[in-house]
């Protein structure tokens, strides 16, 4: 007798909850508009976004993840700091102990005060976060006319449009549109608000060779490092993908014994 009735205002509940999802997600488009560039292209993820609802079951490309890393390393890592990572982090990627400490002893660090109270150097160990191209911001501005490239840790979370747009700049570059001035030390840039940016491209086809042979295209470079830095920012995305599933399905069950307790408390009752 009740089930129609208990059905029907589970509909409008479902109803009601879909109005409120589409005004929410018109009132995010709307701020996107706002922007002083134009969106950047939507790009497949692999791990289908760091900001994506509907990649429940996604997960990380491990070999995409290790070429970013090797792009980040051999360009970006020449003015990008990545201060919240740490050489040990890098295991995630599929790197074995072994190949991470070999990682690590590539660079060095500054360590101490020792017994004497000098500073002193010694290769990095897995522990020490990422080596930083430069001692402050004052001198990585100083280096970059008078810009300092932003850490690279969190960016991909950081800006709108997330991986899109971290990939919209690196392959945004573009001939400056009739007319418009670009200043000295700056670059014409599709994505990037305001269009003029103090990075010069940082990418090149076959500007570096990949380990595993794969062909080094801007766009396969761009990819791959937008994926590593989404990574870096989000490094546990796929287990809390995974504890979300894992929530759903103990409800759904959940619902079910409820209900099948409900039916036989209430069997005899007529
Ligand atoms: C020669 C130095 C240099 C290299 C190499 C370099 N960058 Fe940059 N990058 C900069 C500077 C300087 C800025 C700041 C630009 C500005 O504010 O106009 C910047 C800005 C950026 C931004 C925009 C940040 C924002 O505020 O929205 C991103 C994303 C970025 N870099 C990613 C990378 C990646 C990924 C690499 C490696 C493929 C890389 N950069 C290589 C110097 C560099």
């Amino acid at each position: 007798m009740h089930r129609p009735k208990m059905i029907s205002s589970l509909k409008s509940l479902l109803v009601a909850g879909g109005i409120a999802l589409t005004g929410a997600m018109g009132a995010l488009a709307a701020t996107a508009e706002a922007a002083t560039a134009p969106a950047p292209p939507e790009q497949e993820w692999h791990h289908g976004g760091v900001n994506s609802f509907t990649s429940m079951f996604k997960t990380f490309d491990r070999a995409s993840l290790q070429r970013g890393f090797q792009v980040y390393k051999e360009v970006c890592s020449a003015c990008h700091s990545m201060n919240l990572v740490a050489y040990r982090n890098l295991e995630a990627l599929g790197f074995s102990e072994e190949e991470v400490k070999a990682i690590a002893a590539q660079y060095e660090v500054t360590d101490g005060p020792d017994d004497t109270g000098e500073m002193f150097t010694r290769p990095a160990i897995p522990s020490d976060h990422f080596k930083a191209p430069f001692p402050n911001a004052k001198a990585a501005a100083a280096a970059n006319n008078g810009k300092a490239p932003p850490d690279l840790s969190l960016i991909v979370k950081a800006r709108e449009h997330f991986e899109d747009y971290v990939y919209g700049v690196l392959t945004g570059y573009r001939d400056a549109p009739e007319g418009f001035n670009v200043p000295e030390g700056g670059y014409y840039n599709e994505y990037f608000p305001g269009h003029v940016i103090a990075m010069a491209p940082p990418l090149y086809d076959d500007g570096i060779t990949y380990a595993d042979g794969t062909p080094a295209t801007i766009a396969q470079q761009a990819h791959d490092v937008t994926a590593f830095l989404a990574w870096a920012a989000e490094p546990h995305l796929e287990a809390r993908r995974q504890m979300g599933v894992a929530v759903i399905m103990f409800l759904i069950i959940l619902a079910g014994l409820l209900y099948a307790a409900k039916r036989r408390v209430w069997a005899d009752v007529h």
